[in-house]
């Protein structure tokens, strides 16, 4: 069955540009990235990679870790890590795994038989300082995927792990909340300060609880 949300990280030590790494070790007690691509060398994964390296800065701030996957040999990663910066302008920092006996793919379920046998799919997940699995991305061979959409994840993901609140369709990391419906009105109150604003009684937004 496939990892879900909530389900627990699986661990792994394999070869990466970087050296050998422990998945565990390596991530601490930070959050983590892992994603896969279907090949290298080839024209959706080179722009991917390059965007990924080109937010390195971004994914530091919110303390999140990043790694790559594919199954091509160490090798071949290193020609075309030095493509992927010449092209993308762009320094690649994190670790790509060569994952030539599909450890790392068949644990975390990234090769889906019915689009690619031998190939990983754009597989992401995106993993709490726990370890646990709190999102999951699958994309076909032919879209790359949208890495600021992947920060505006974390974002979430990291500010709804410290506050009780939701956040809306479309949310960017300076706008209103939601308070659960689960709080009744005394509690919303009590809980947030700055002020609730009622469109009905399930829909109820708050200002962002860490901007002043
Ligand atoms: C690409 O990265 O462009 C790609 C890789 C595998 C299959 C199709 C597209």
């Amino acid at each position: 069955m496939s990892l879900q949300l909530g389900d627990t990280a699986p661990d792994f030590t394999a070869e990466t540009t970087e050296g050998k790494i422990n998945f565990y070790d390596f991530l601490g007690d930070n959050w983590g990235v892992i994603f896969s691509h279907p090949a290298d060398y080839t024209p959706v994964c080179t722009t991917e990679l390059g965007r990924t390296a080109q937010l390195q800065k971004e994914f530091d701030k919110r303390g999140v870790k990043v790694i790559a996957v594919s199954v091509d040999p160490l090798d071949k990663h290193h020609g075309w890590k030095n493509d992927i910066n010449q092209t993308q302008n762009c320094n690649v920092e994190f670790p790509i795994i060569a994952d030539e006996d599909r450890k790392v793919a068949n644990l975390y379920g990234m090769i889906h038989p019915n689009a690619s046998t031998t190939a990983t799919v754009r597989s992401l997940f995106i993993i709490g300082p726990d370890k646990k699995i709190k999102l999951t991305l699958t994309y076909p061979a032919s879209t790359g995927r949208n890495f600021n959409e992947v920060l505006r994840v974390i974002d979430s993901l990291q500010l709804t792990s410290k506050h009780t609140v939701s956040t809306p369709a479309d949310w960017k990391n300076d706008e209103d909340v939601i308070i659960p419906p689960a709080l009744s009105r005394e509690e919303a109150e009590k809980k947030f300060s700055k002020g609730i604003r009622e469109v009905n009684s399930y829909l109820r937004y708050t200002p962002h609880p860490e901007l002043s």
